[in-house]
């Protein structure tokens, strides 16, 4: 039996995808006998509604100085991060000569809005690789993982922070307390912590499966991040819904009691009751829904090839790393993955052993059916490929429900 990270209580598995590899490790063909596994199993504890991962690979496999994911691949990302930026300027620094601090702050994507305004700010990011873009672009980044030490480091050099800030990466860390002790030491009286990850609710909604695969460790609500920080003598002071990585949530927290509660965070708990969040119930129902959904993409993938069409991946996103190794979905499907990020052409998907290739060659020679594993930037994608489209091309999508577009 497991525990729960947040509670120590004992917690419950609700699915097993089954031995999954990392899901950004893009690899050659001779590392493929080497490849690492681990079992994908995900619980819930009914004591604090924390959604976890009951095993995970040791953080050194995943965040290393050949990480693949580089923040700025997206520009619809870059809007996003500008706009998350001016939200915590105008609403939290007040202070005469502030201080941000970012964790995983990737190759500077949210904080050269700072370093343009003249704000002090301090990223930090372990992996090396993408550090150093950062550090290239004049953004100040200490290359290593956060911690309660790294905290104290940190107020004895630069003094305390006005906002500590974080997207899709605190559900990365899975030692969340010593992260969140560290968060109190270094955060003024009136700082505030500004983070934002994958939101369970969108999840639970949309059989957004995908979400899950190693690096996320933890998937939030507002109820299980109170939970956590109420831990600690902090609390949510402020909730804002995002359309971004398929549906997140931003939390706002405060030392208990610097600030008043915004109705928005009981609106959101309210809503969270009336979806079950609290309930184990609910997680048998969406082990449920991710079984049928599975069921039905492969029996089209098969129909597809059985009608002698082409397939391409669109995105070689590490959540089609969860897809195609649960689905079973290897090159006999899906003939290759168009993908703009140069490390991880040439190379094959983690697992399927699926090629990886550069967007040119989806472009030279379009498939019949572009299978959409980036569905969280649709939009932008969906925009841009009207030549695709236009003679024919068609979409399949998985979320919210297996479909041809
Ligand atoms: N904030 C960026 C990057 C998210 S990817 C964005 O939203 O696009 C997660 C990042 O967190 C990676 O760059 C990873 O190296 C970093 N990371 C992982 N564990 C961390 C830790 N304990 N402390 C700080 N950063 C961490
Ligand atoms: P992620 O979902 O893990 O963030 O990965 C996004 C991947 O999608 C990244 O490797 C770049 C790729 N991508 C494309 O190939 N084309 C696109 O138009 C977009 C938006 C992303
Ligand atoms: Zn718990």
């Amino acid at each position: 039996m497991n525990k729960c990270l947040v509670c120590a209580a004992p917690i419950d598995q609700f699915i097993s995808f089954g031995k999954m590899p990392i899901a950004n490790g893009f690899l050659k063909p001779e590392e493929f006998a080497k490849e690492y596994f681990f079992e994908l199993r995900v619980g819930f504890c009914s004591q604090c509604a924390m959604v976890q991962l009951l095993e995970q690979p040791e953080r050194e496999k995943m965040f290393h100085a050949n990480y693949a994911f580089f923040s700025s691949t997206s520009k619809f990302m870059a809007e996003h991060f500008k706009e998350f930026a001016g939200f915590v300027k105008e609403k939290y620094l007040k202070s005469p000569d502030p201080l941000v601090v970012e964790i995983g702050s990737n190759d500077g994507i949210m904080l050269r809005n700072f370093a343009n305004a003249g704000i002090r700010h301090l990223g930090i990011e372990p992996s090396e690789n993408v550090a150093q873009v950062a550090m290239r672009n004049g953004i100040r980044t200490v290359c290593s993982f956060f911690d309660a030490e790294l905290a104290k480091k940190i107020v004895f050099e630069h003094g305390q922070a006005d906002a500590f800030l974080g997207a899709n990466v605190m559900c990365h860390i899975p030692y969340l307390h010593s992260v969140a002790a560290g968060i109190k030491i270094l955060l003024k009286p009136k700082g505030v912590l500004v983070f934002e990850d994958p939101y369970l609710g969108d999840i639970v909604q949309k059989t957004s499966y995908d979400q899950i695969y190693d690096e996320h460790a933890f998937y939030f609500s507002v109820a299980s991040v109170s939970n956590l920080f109420a831990q600690h003598g902090m609390q949510v002071i402020d909730v804002l819904p995002q359309d971004v990585h398929g549906g997140s949530m931003r939390y706002v927290v405060a030392h208990q009691g610097a600030y008043s509660v915004t109705e928005a965070v009981e609106k959101q708990r309210k809503l969270e009751e009336s979806l079950g969040l609290q309930r184990k119930e609910t997680f048998d129902q969406l082990r449920r829904n991710i079984e049928n959904s599975r069921e039905k993409l492969v029996k089209l993938l098969k129909e597809v090839k059985r009608n002698g069409k082409r397939v391409v991946g669109y995105a070689a996103t590490s959540k089609s790393t969860t897809v195609t190794n649960y689905c079973g979905i290897t090159e006999e499907l899906v003939e290759f993955i168009s993908d703009t990020t140069p490390i991880k052409q040439g190379k094959y998907s983690p697992g399927t052993h699926i090629p990886v290739r550069p967007y040119d060659e989806f472009k030279k020679n379009y498939p019949d059916y572009a299978l959409l594993f980036g569905w969280n930037h649709a939009k932008e994608i969906m925009s841009k490929e009207q030549d695709f489209v236009a003679p024919g091309g068609k979409w399949i999508v998985y979320v919210p429900e297996v479909k041809v577009l």
